[in-house]
């Protein structure tokens, strides 16, 4: 067994691939030497992460398509297809909150004033925007007998976070999927096809900048909470994410399937005394 991490020949499509984080994992599975489909919600942000791959010299493919829409999927799958023969390796990174589904710092916006399409929103975004993509494009990997899926959990997974009861709620349905889905490819397809997650501790993106921090960059009451419970004392930098991802995609975690690994800086093991 060799222990580099070499991803040449494998085709790897990662669903909120334009966004902050998914920016990163991209970046790092095209430097592995996957050939890397970015997708997002339009072409022309899933084409600027594209153009800063093959700039560096990898290889990439930009598709849009909402992931709660699995007619949009099965073409992208087709596109796919088409480009790349397979897939190999899929990253379900679509996902995010909005206020409208978030109780407010002062209760002002409170739990039972919530508007259900916010929550349905949310919920679904997070829920079944990672479950449809599954069902579409790790078909291939049930029929070959091979395959990596990684979902991503978050911290609002284990224990709730205080406000964002959907995205708590459809991210602890994340760890739930990953383990279901892990049980099932191994014992109904092939052991050789692998389910884990990442749950990111915290680090700031499009979704959360003006959650966790004020216009002049200062941290917000919130955002001063996350770093003191953060043993590491500060917030994540999303390229500090893709070794994990790297690890679990590679034959170096052959027989790690159903795991929710956190890259946290200590916070899922701090108790706060
Ligand atoms: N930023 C954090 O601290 C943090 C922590 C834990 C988990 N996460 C998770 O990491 C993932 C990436 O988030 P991010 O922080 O990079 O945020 P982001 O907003 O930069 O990225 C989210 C991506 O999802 C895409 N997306 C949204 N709705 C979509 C839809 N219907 N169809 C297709 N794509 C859609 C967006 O276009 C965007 O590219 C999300 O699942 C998020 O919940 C983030």
């Amino acid at each position: 067994m060799t222990y580099s991490i070499d991803l040449t020949g494998k085709v790897a499509v990662v669903t909120g691939g334009s966004g902050v984080l998914g920016t990163s994992f991209c970046q790092g599975l095209a430097q592995a030497g996957a050939s890397v489909v970015v997708m997002g919600t339009t072409l022309e942000k899933a084409q600027k992460a594209v153009e800063s791959i093959t700039a560096s010299g990898g290889t990439a493919l930009a598709l849009a398509a909402n992931v709660l829409d699995k007619a949009a999927l099965e073409a992208a799958y087709e596109a796919i297809i088409a480009e790349y023969g397979t897939v190999d390796i899929l990253l379900n990174c679509a996902g995010g909150n909005k206020p409208e589904a978030m109780t407010a710092p002062d209760n002002s916006r409170s739990f039972f004033d919530l508007p259900e399409d916010a929550l349905q929103w949310v919920f679904n975004l997070n829920f079944m925007g990672s479950l449809l993509p599954s069902q579409v494009f790790a078909r291939p990997m049930a029929e070959k007998g091979e395959g990596v899926i990684i979902n991503i959990s978050s911290m609002s997974a284990d224990r709730p976070l205080t406000r964002v009861v959907a995205y708590g709620a459809a991210k602890a349905a994340i760890d739930n999927f990953t383990q279901w889905m892990a049980v099932y490819m191994a014992k109904e397809y092939s052991p050789n096809i692998r389910v884990n997650a990442i749950a990111p501790g915290f680090f700031i993106t499009t979704q959360n900048v003006r959650i966790v921090t004020n216009e002049d960059g200062s941290f917000t009451p919130r955002g001063q909470l996350i770093v003191d419970n953060t043993p590491m004392g500060r917030f994540g930098k999303p390229e500090e994410l893709v070794g994990t991802l790297l690890w679990l995609v590679s034959d170096g975690a052959k027989f790690v399937t159903g795991t929710i690994i956190p890259v946290d800086g200590g916070f899922s093991a701090f108790a706060g005394v």
